[in-house]
């Protein structure tokens, strides 16, 4: 049995013209308790308009949700006891810390009218972030990393049966970000609770989520956890989404075998019929440099070109490489390598396997 079930669910807009606009197209998810998903989807792309769907916020224009095998479509917000926290918060800036966090539970069935139980559970989830001495501290005065935990904190402060999370890192500087991301998994963990957070940030994504829905237009193009769908994307859609340059359009011929810029790879008959229209995918990570003279063994391509951009990130250079057909590659490589000057030729080698042959 699925905790969580979204049966075709659609959901329509009329825009400025008056015309009907399908933001949400036919979406199915199913979660276990416990699972955190991700959302990743450019910005437009119907996120916001799913999760408010979920709490009931919004009224879906077709399908079902299904809670623990219970049919909660038309069910109330406020009946569905689920946790929703906005990109900005939504604290109030002139009240405690404290006062923030009990508000919820004052009008809340498990908590209201019992002051010592209420005392309790601020101080429980307080300590979840780390932040117990900030409790009779002013919302105005924490700083953004801390008003961001805070704002966890009171959404899991009811015990919701699901929370939900809108861009929560969205408004915080990069350093933070980085730091909190791993500490909003670690707390989603610990305390079991079944979440959808929406980001429009892959690493973000990768690092809190157990699975990901990439989202395009109001649909669902892949779900999958984090290693297949880098290893594994669908289409070039969700390859481009995921960050991926090295993406060459071609096409399978009759002989089972598509021609890029670097050479001929066999595919299987099975996943793509000849004539089809079909991407190769080049990972940044995949290329060996080898000497110009050095042999090539069996299963590999050599891919020759001029080296024509070395970034250096810290812990790698990112390098571009001019083809002859005039295609660019972009390669991630290790920062002990001894790189040739930058616009001298530069030869690499890559193994066939780490082509990936995706939809277009
Ligand atoms: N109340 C509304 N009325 C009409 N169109 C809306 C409304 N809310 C959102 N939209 C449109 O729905 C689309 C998806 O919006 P949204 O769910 O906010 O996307 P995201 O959160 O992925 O950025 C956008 O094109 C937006 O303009
Ligand atoms: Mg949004």
């Amino acid at each position: 049995m699925k905790y969580l079930s979204l049966k075709s669910i659609s959901k329509v807009y009329s825009n400025v013209a008056g015309q009907d606009a399908w933001i949400l197209d036919n979406i199915n998810l199913e979660l276990e308790h416990g699972d955190i998903l991700a959302l990743l989807g450019s910005s437009g792309c119907g996120k916001t308009t799913l999760l408010r769907l979920i709490t009931g916020l919004e009224r879906l224009d077709n399908g079902s949700v299904f809670l623990n095998d219970e049919d909660i479509t038309q069910l109330p917000t406020h009946k569905r006891h689920f946790g929703m926290m906005f990109q900005d918060f939504a604290l109030f800036p002139h009240k405690t810390v404290y006062e923030n966090i009990a508000f919820g539970l004052e009008i809340n069935e498990l908590f209201s009218g019992n002051k010592k139980r209420i005392a309790d559970r601020v101080e429980e989830v307080l300590s979840l972030v780390n932040l117990s001495h900030t409790a009779n501290r002013y919302i105005q005065d924490l700083s953004g990393g801390e008003k961001q935990r805070i704002a966890l904190a009171r959404t899991l402060a009811p015990k919701p049966k699901l929370i939900l999370l809108d861009e929560p890192l969205g408004s915080l500087d990069r350093a933070l970000r980085e730091e909190l991301m791993f500490e909003l998994r670690d707390i989603l963990k610990l305390t079991q609770m079944t979440a959808i957070f929406v980001t429009h940030d892959q690493t973000e994504a990768f690092s809190i989520a157990d699975k990901i829905a990439v989202m395009d237009k109001g649909k669902i193009v892949q779900i999958n956890e984090g290693r297949t769908l880098y290893f594994k994307p669908k289409n070039k859609k969700v390859a481009a989404f995921l960050g991926f340059k090295n993406l060459f359009d071609t096409m399978v011929d009759k002989k089972h075998q598509v021609k890029t810029p670097f050479g001929t790879i066999d595919i299987n008959p099975k996943t793509f019929l000849s004539g089809e229209k079909v991407t190769a995918l080049i990972r940044p990570e995949s290329a060996k440099l080898i000497g110009e003279k050095a042999p090539i063994q069996l299963g590999q391509l050599l891919i020759k070109g001029i080296l024509t951009s070395v970034t250096f990130l810290g812990g790698y250079y990112q390098i571009r490489i001019l083809l002859d057909s005039g295609e660019k590659l972009y390669f991630k490589f290790q920062n002990q390598v001894n790189l040739p000057e930058t616009n001298s030729e530069i030869f690499i080698v890559i193994e066939k396997k780490d082509i990936e042959i995706i939809h277009q």
